[in-house]
């Protein structure tokens, strides 16, 4: 990559190896006001898949600890790691059979506060899974449910008659691919199940859920949590009449009719537990992140809460769901999440979405594109959300056939659905054997990729996705107008660029996007920015070729990112 200013320096925050984040320290606000969560990057981790330290084929917290110094270079500020607790990992972890300890295939609590300390030593702080809406069918909650109508814990669930001998209750149907309803024989009642059958709706209208669920959480603030990502909200209520939903045209991948889930998801219930949880997490300073899945941005301000008392960062997953690279597209979903005025969380890609590498992929570019989408996701207005081995370009390595499908719904869905095995694959840590991973097999396959794409090898390579992602990681740290910066639309017009300042007093750093395989010629108008003729600097590029001095233009090579800083 090139650049005349190059930036590196990476902030060194100050070190302590006293206890776990105190309330005061969790509600710090910086100069300008921020609570610390507003300017972090987080990284999601997937345990079973980052680092195996007993070398078992699976990762556990150990592996992530001995991993955090890398992370701390990278300018991680935080992780999130996805569901340790213990559980019967029908649903790899999203099956919790007790809220409050860890799976003793990722460790102990005591490996958990060696975590928490040694993050907390680099200013990396713990954000953990919480899974609101079902338990695993192996909680005690549940099996105490199940085991008679007059349970302590029957409705801690959602238990109905079915409406006929062999009739479910209603129409609904499980996400992941079979009837919403299971018939438990003990009591002849069904169970209502959003997602496997192994993992039943919590009952969040019963008030005893609503305090065990709170209390949960309150249990890992003390241990030093910083805060939850918290999993499926929109599904945690139902209608309690048991509306049958609307078909609609056509079917699903699992070839069943489609329907508008709109009898048993993101009803409005869920923004009262919203708030309650979040309630919980001000005692503590924490900071809630949503699994907020959205049609449109009106829908995501509605997360944040009328009076900022919901989520403080709910994730705005819709660029996930945009097809292709097309300028325009982004250019009017950021315009529309910037005029909703709240503060933006734009994620590309997480565990249960294709890696953003193979979905965006040309076959020529594939490298470049990875620079580009980093480019966009880390120097717009908000907080960066990066998903394990995004930074070095792990792609997808899906199964080959349906016998080598480990996820549930892969199985089942095969071949149109092959699961998320393919985007949960061992972090590429080397080129030698499991790709540095573990000794033992890993319980997924690194894909052959793994060779050039790899930790060790592009520490080495300034010109590798991860250089890259380095590079940006630091200016992004240090440059004010990158981290408060307002976003500014530029030649709205372009269909192949998108092109944007943020601008922070009077620092103002130019970006430039080139979506398309070709090389575009930008001709910029500062205008409307008070800009007549600025003083471009450029800071950093994916170009593979040394920018020449152009006049009037600024020459773009095919899907390149070109960050400046411009000046009156
Ligand atoms: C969303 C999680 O991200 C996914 O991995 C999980 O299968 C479902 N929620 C159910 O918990």
């Amino acid at each position: 990559m090139f650049r005349k200013i190059l930036v590196v320096s990476v902030l060194i925050l100050g070190l302590s190896a006293s206890a776990p984040w105190g309330r005061a320290q969790q509600q710090k606000v910086d100069g300008e006001g921020h609570p610390w969560w507003q300017h972090a990057v987080f990284y999601e981790i997937y345990p079973r898949s980052f680092a195996d330290s007993n070398n078992d084929g699976i990762g556990d917290l150990n592996g992530i600890a001995s991993k955090l110094d890398y992370l701390k270079d990278l300018g991680v500020d935080a992780i999130w790691i996805t569901p340790c607790f213990p559980s019967p990992q029908v649903d790899f972890g999203y099956d919790v059979s007790d809220y409050e300890a860890i799976d003793p295939m990722y460790g102990t609590m005591k490996d958990f506060d060696h975590l928490v300390g040694e993050g907390k030593k680099r200013n990396i702080r713990v954000i953990l899974d919480f899974v609101v809406n079902h338990t695993s069918d192996q909680h005690k909650w549940f099996q105490d449910s199940k085991s008679s109508k007059t349970a302590e814990h029957r409705d801690w669930f959602i238990w109905r008659d079915g409406k006929g001998p062999g009739q479910p209750p209603n129409n609904w149907l499980s996400t992941f691919g079979l009837s919403a309803w299971k018939l438990d024989p003990k009591t002849n009642q069904y169970y209502y199940h959003y997602f496997y059958p192994e993992q039943p709706d919590l009952n969040w209208r019963n008030p005893a859920v609503e305090k065990a669920m709170l209390d949960a959480t309150r249990f890992w603030y003390k241990r030093g949590v910083s805060g939850f990502r918290l999993d499926a909200v929109d599904t945690l209520f139902e209608d309690p009449k048991l509306t049958d939903n609307p078909l609609l045209p056509g079917t699903d991948k699992f070839g069943r009719p489609n329907m508008n889930e709109k009898y048993n998801k993101k009803l409005p219930e869920v923004h009262d537990v919203m708030r309650k949880l979040r309630g919980a997490a001000d005692e503590f300073g924490s900071v809630l992140i949503g699994e907020t899945w959205t049609a449109n941005v009106s829908e995501l301000k509605d997360y944040y809460g009328a009076k900022n008392d919901e989520l403080q960062l709910p994730m705005d997953l819709m660029m996930t769901e945009f097809k292709g690279l097309k300028a325009d597209q982004y250019r009017k979903h950021i315009g529309a999440v910037n005029a909703a005025g709240h503060w933006p969380v734009y994620v590309i890609t997480n565990h249960d979405i294709v890696r953003s590498y193979t979905r965006y992929a040309d076959g020529a570019h594939n490298d470049d594109i990875a620079k580009l989408m980093a480019a966009l996701y880390l120097t717009l207005r908000g907080t960066a959300i990066m998903y394990y081995g995004e930074e070095i370009g792990m792609e997808n390595n899906d199964p080959k056939s349906k016998d080598d499908v480990q996820d549930p719904i892969g199985k089942l869905g095969w071949p149109l659905e092959k699961g998320r095995d393919g985007e949960r694959t061992p972090m590429q840590w080397s080129d030698g054997a499991n790709a540095g991973f573990s000794k033992a097999k890993p319980w997924l396959p690194v894909p052959p990729s793994y060779k050039t794409h790899n930790v060790a090898s592009e520490m080495k390579d300034a010109n590798s996705v991860l250089g890259f992602y380095r590079e940006l990681l630091s200016l992004r740290r240090k440059e004010a107008a990158l981290l408060e910066g307002d976003y500014l639309s530029l030649n709205e017009n372009d269909p192949n660029v998108l092109a944007y300042v943020r601008r922070y007093k009077d620092e103002a750093i130019l970006i430039l996007l080139n979506m398309s395989g070709t090389d575009q010629q930008v001709r910029l108008d500062f205008s409307s920015m008070g800009f007549a003729a600025p003083k471009v600097s450029v800071i950093l590029t994916s170009f593979h070729k040394p920018l020449l001095p152009a006049s009037g233009f600024v020459p773009m090579e095919p899907y390149s990112a070109f960050i400046a800083k411009i000046t009156k």
